[in-house]
This record gives C-alpha cells, sequence and structure tokens, in this order.
C-alpha cells in the first residue's frame, strides 16, 4: 500500500470516449488500490462520474467535483472539496489536457492555439497556485503534472508540444521555490501510450485507420510498443509515494526508451 493514509486529488480523472482506459482513469485506480482516499476532479462529468463508480465498485473511497482548471475559482472550489472532505490534501496529480493537430507553424488556428495553452499550461499553473496554500500550511504536499515526449522531440503539433514545454519549466521552478515548504513537484513525461486521447483523437483529426495508427505509433518506440495506461499510472504512483521522498524537480521519461533517440 504505496499511499496508505494518503489524500489525492486527480485532475483529469475522465476520459475521451473510445475503447480502452485512458492514464487518469487508471490512475485514480491505481492510486485507490494503494491506499489514497481520492478527490476526482474533470471538466466533463459524465465520464467523471464513471471513473468514480469504478473506484468505489472495487471498495475504495472516491468523492468528485466538476472542475474546469481554466477557470482559477474553479480549481479553489476543487482543493476546497478535497480538504472539506478529507481534511487535507497530499497529493494533486493533473492529468488534464488536449491535444493539438496544426501539422505546420503556417496552419496555426488562434483559437485552438489559446485554448490549447489555455488547459495544458493555464490550467496546470491555476490548479498549482490554488492547492499550494494548503500544502504549505500542512508543510508537505505533492504535485504532479503530466507531460509529453513531445516538449522535446520533434512532433507537428506546435501548441501541444509548447504547452509541454512550458510546463517541464513552470513545474521545475514550482519545485525549486517550494522545497522549503517540503512539497515535490515533478512531471511524469509520457511517450507514446495506447490511450482513447491518442487513438481516438488522431483518428478523428486525421481519418486514419486505428490499426494501422496503432503500427505506426509503436514503430517509433524502441521497446518496440505503446505504453499503456496502466505503465503511466505505476509511475504516478512512485511519485506519489514516500519512496519518491528525495525526487523533486525531474522530468521522468515513461515512455518505451523513446527519448534515448533525441540528443
Ligand atoms: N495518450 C498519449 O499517448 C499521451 C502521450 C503523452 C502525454 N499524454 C498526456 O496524458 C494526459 C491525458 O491522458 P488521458 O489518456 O487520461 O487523456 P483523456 O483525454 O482520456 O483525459 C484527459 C482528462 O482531462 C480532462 N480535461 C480536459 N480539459 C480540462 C479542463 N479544462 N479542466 C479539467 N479537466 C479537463 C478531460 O475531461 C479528461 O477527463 C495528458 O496530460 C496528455 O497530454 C498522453
Amino acid at each position: 500500500m504505496q499511499l496508505d493514509g494518503k489524500v489525492a486529488l486527480i485532475v483529469g480523472a475522465g476520459q475521451t470516449s473510445g475503447d480502452g482506459i485512458g492514464n487518469g482513469r487508471a490512475t485514480a485506480l491505481a492510486f485507490a488500490r494503494e491506499g489514497a482516499r481520492l478527490m476526482l476532479a474533470s471538466r466533463s462529468t459524465g465520464s467523471l462520474e464513471e471513473t468514480r463508480d469504478m473506484v468505489r465498485a472495487e471498495g475504495f473511497e472516491a468523492e468528485m467535483i466538476a472542475a474546469d482548471i481554466t477557470d482559477m475559482d474553479a480549481c479553489h472550489a476543487m482543493v476546497k472539496a478535497t480538504t472539506d472532505a478529507y481534511g487535507r490534501v497530499d497529493v494533486m496529480h493533473n492529468n488534464a489536457a488536449v491535444g493539438s493537430h496544426e501539422g505546420d507553424s503556417a496552419n496555426i488556428d488562434p483559437g485552438q492555439w489559446r485554448e490549447v495553452m489555455d488547459i495544458n499550461l493555464n490550467g496546470a499553473v491555476f490548479a498549482s497556485k490554488a492547492v499550494l496554500p494548503a500544502m504549505r500550511a500542512q508543510n508537505s504536499g505533492c504535485i504532479t503534472h503530466v507531460g509529453s515526449i513531445a516538449a522535446v522531440a520533434s512532433y507537428p503539433i506546435i501548441a501541444y508540444k509548447a504547452s509541454k514545454a512550458a510546463l517541464n519549466e513552470f513545474t521545475r521552478w514550482l519545485a525549486f521555490e517550494n522545497a522549503k515548504y517540503n512539497i515535490r513537484c515533478n512531471v511524469l513525461q509520457l511517450g507514446l501510450m495506447d490511450t482513447p486521447l491518442a487513438i481516438e483523437g488522431y483518428h478523428r483529426a486525421s481519418g486514419t485507420d486505428r490499426g494501422v495508427l496503432r503500427e505506426q505509433r509503436a514503430a517509433q518506440v524502441p521497446m518496440g510498443r505503446m505504453g499503456t495506461a496502466w505503465e503511466a499510472a505505476s509511475a504516478a504512483v512512485f511519485l506519489a509515494s514516500d519512496a519518491a521522498s528525495y525526487v523533486s524537480g525531474a522530468i521522468l521519461p515513461v515512455d518505451g526508451a523513446i527519448a534515448t533517440r533525441i540528443g
């Protein structure tokens, strides 16, 4: 029970519709199985309810709140809901993000650019700002933002890439500034994962057959396969646990060695 007694706020705990399990939902289940009590947050409630019900069906504790992290008041509300329900907040795991599909820098849509930055970067900043007072008052805490290999690799998804690159540096600063409060801050930098977000998202955007997409993605990975949401979740458990008590400011790749292709 690596998270026994801990209270975790998981942001982006619903998931994109489609086959299989997403990183947020798998992380919620993995955290609960390791003993954490959960507050689940997301902007879309239907899928969030499904995650909560799956956690409860296994006999674990989970509450939920609808919160759009681009809204500062909503970020304060999700933190308050956590401390009201459980009296503290030990972990904030922020999985919320959306993809982008520009493909060409001359093709950037200003509206989509702003939306991606607003959710993937501003949302992470606002959620962190909201949770820090409670963690500082406790003199302990852990914030994990879910990043992407897109931050450092050459992918034609510019808004997404820029948002995740900025998220890395924001998180490193967060770790530096909050170390004196015993708050650890890290990025879980995921590679090509087989989740509904990735497969359905690209299928809808490009029309490419799902099977072909899976083969194309697997072929890019030195391990020869995409990762699973459960592999993202087990690394998230590690970062949230006391086993990672001296890990802060890390950009942890969970990517089947794909980052070794860079530099
Ligand atoms: N699947 C991959 O190949 C891959 C690769 C690298 C990184 N990632 C990262 O993994 C994370 C998502 O993985 P997933 O499979 O759980 O995706 P998902 O789309 O299934 O889940 C994302 C969740 O974030 C929520 N969300 C979106 N905007 C929000 C907002 N404004 N406020 C609150 N919640 C919001 C959605 O409602 C959803 O519940 C993202 O951070 C993504 O960048 C995924």
